[in-house]
């Protein structure tokens, strides 16, 4: 139909009445002997569109051949309709096929398994659909509060020579070196921070994650920030700004894609209303034992069912600070006052995600970092520049990640992180 001007779904629904051409494919269809239904979707909404045997004689047989997700171009009068799913229906007058469609793998109620490996395909399903809108706006949103507070974004390189633990890394063969692909943007963020201040990326980071849980990716995209003479109150103030406005965002913005998921908005209405509580290690440990007869000995690291325990207790995002130093990244600093900790935090968030963000203050005592990186067996050499940074008029700064799609999975209440990602990869899913 050259020369129509098609309008999207949405538009068409807006005008209410009259003369339109829209397109699309074909979300559902259901034929009688005189008509025939089709409910066409864009990525802006769907509508049924009805066609009359008697209208299309010519037509017809390949009309009603028609299946699901075959593409095509339709012509008519839209109208109010109360039966009709969304309160509006076509009445056609005009149809082109674009592209046909044979057997369209995805039927109702398929695995996980079997919608992930024809993710290609269920890419377009009203479901991946609406998460991907909301991806969408938590990249915009995420953007758009760092740049308001007047960070810069920056780029560190994704090929590496520097990583916080050896375990995790994806080796890269580059020319005559192993170098590995990027855990964490932070420490040539660190070095540019001396020259910016403030500034935040948005960018994939890396891990070999042998782990197959619902909350680990092999490639995910990692939210990080890093400021100059930021101490450990503020970096969580800027966490719990980040985490809220995105959170305000996509109550805005994607009103209709949560309803779709079933999110019961209330419950995220409730995070955005009250501040998050900050308690320290020693604290979750005591509130553990007493309120959920947990025992967990000092010095070992929270485990997903510990933390998932304390967001109950709060039924909000709590800050854990103070974690035991002997079990963390070599660069956050041990606290002077209580010098079996380092100043750093985690946030967790409830309904079973859990950790969304980590984050420290930053050592910047050279022969402090030289002690840690030892004991975890690193090459020094290999952290030569790292440690030049802080020879120059060291300053306290300090810096946090943030799983994106383990934001979005929460924002959605998915059940994995793979959904929350076009093409996840894990140690067993790298295609499509
Ligand atoms: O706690 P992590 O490992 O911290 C860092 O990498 C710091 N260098 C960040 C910084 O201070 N600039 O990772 C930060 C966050 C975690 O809290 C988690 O939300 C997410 O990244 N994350 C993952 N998300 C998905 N899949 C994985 N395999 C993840 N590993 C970490
Ligand atoms: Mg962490």
């Amino acid at each position: 139909m050259t020369g129509t001007s098609f309008i999207s779904i949405n538009e068409a629904i807006k005008k209410k009445k009259g003369k339109i051409a829209i397109r699309g494919w074909i979300y559902r269809e259901r034929g009688s002997n005189k008509f025939k239904f089709l409910v066409i979707r864009d990525s802006t909404n769907l509508i049924q569109v009805v066609l009359k045997k008697e209208k299309f004689k010519k037509q017809w047989k390949e009309i009603d051949a028609l299946q699901i997700e075959a593409s095509i171009e339709v012509e008519g009068t839209i109208k109010e309709d109360k039966r009709a799913p969304i309160g509006f229906e076509v009445q056609a007058e005009k149809i082109k096929i674009i592209g046909k469609s044979d057997n369209f793998p995805i039927q109702k109620d398929q695995s996980t398994e079997f919608l992930l490996d024809n993710r290609h395909l269920w890419i377009r399903s009203r479901k991946m659909v609406s998460i991907m809108k909301i991806r969408s706006t938590v990249f915009q949103a995420l953007r758009e509060y760092f740049n308001n507070l007047g960070y810069y974004e920056f780029h560190s390189p994704s090929i590496s020579s520097v990583a916080e633990s050896g375990q995790e890394l994806f080796e890269v063969k580059y020319y005559n070196h192993k170098l590995f692909l990027s855990q964490t943007w932070q420490f040539h963020a660190e070095a540019a921070m001396y020259g910016l201040e403030k500034i935040y990326t948005i960018a994939p980071s890396f891990r070999a994650e042998k782990s197959k849980t619902t909350r680990h990716l092999s490639e995910y995209w990692h939210t990080e920030v890093e400021a100059a003479w930021m101490n450990l109150d503020e970096l969580m103030d800027l966490g719990e700004g980040t985490v809220k406005h995105v959170l305000k965002r996509v109550l805005e913005k994607n009103k209709k894609e949560l309803k779709i998921l079933n999110r019961d908005t209330n419950i995220l209405k409730k995070y955005l209303t009250k501040k998050w509580p900050r308690i320290t290690y020693d604290k979750a440990l005591k509130l553990l034992k007493e309120k959920k007869k947990m025992k967990i000995l000092w010095g070992k690291d929270l485990r997903t069912i510990e933390e998932d325990k304390l967001t109950q207790i709060y039924g909000l995002p709590v800050f854990i600070t103070h974690y035991p130093k002997k079990e963390m990244a070599f660069y956050k600093p041990r606290d002077p006052k209580t010098p079996k900790t380092s100043i750093c935090f985690d946030l967790i968030v409830p309904e079973g995600w859990c950790e969304l963000i980590g984050g420290s203050e930053r050592d910047t005592n050279i022969k402090e970092l030289k002690k840690s990186l030892k004991a975890i067996k690193e090459k020094l050499e290999n952290y030569r520049w790292y440690l030049d940074i802080n020879k120059y008029g060291a300053i306290p700064h300090a810096g946090f990640g943030l799983g994106t799609e383990r934001l979005i999975a929460w924002i959605c209440k998915l059940d994995s992180v793979k959904d929350a990602i076009g093409f996840p990869r894990t140690m067993l899913r790298y295609s499509p």
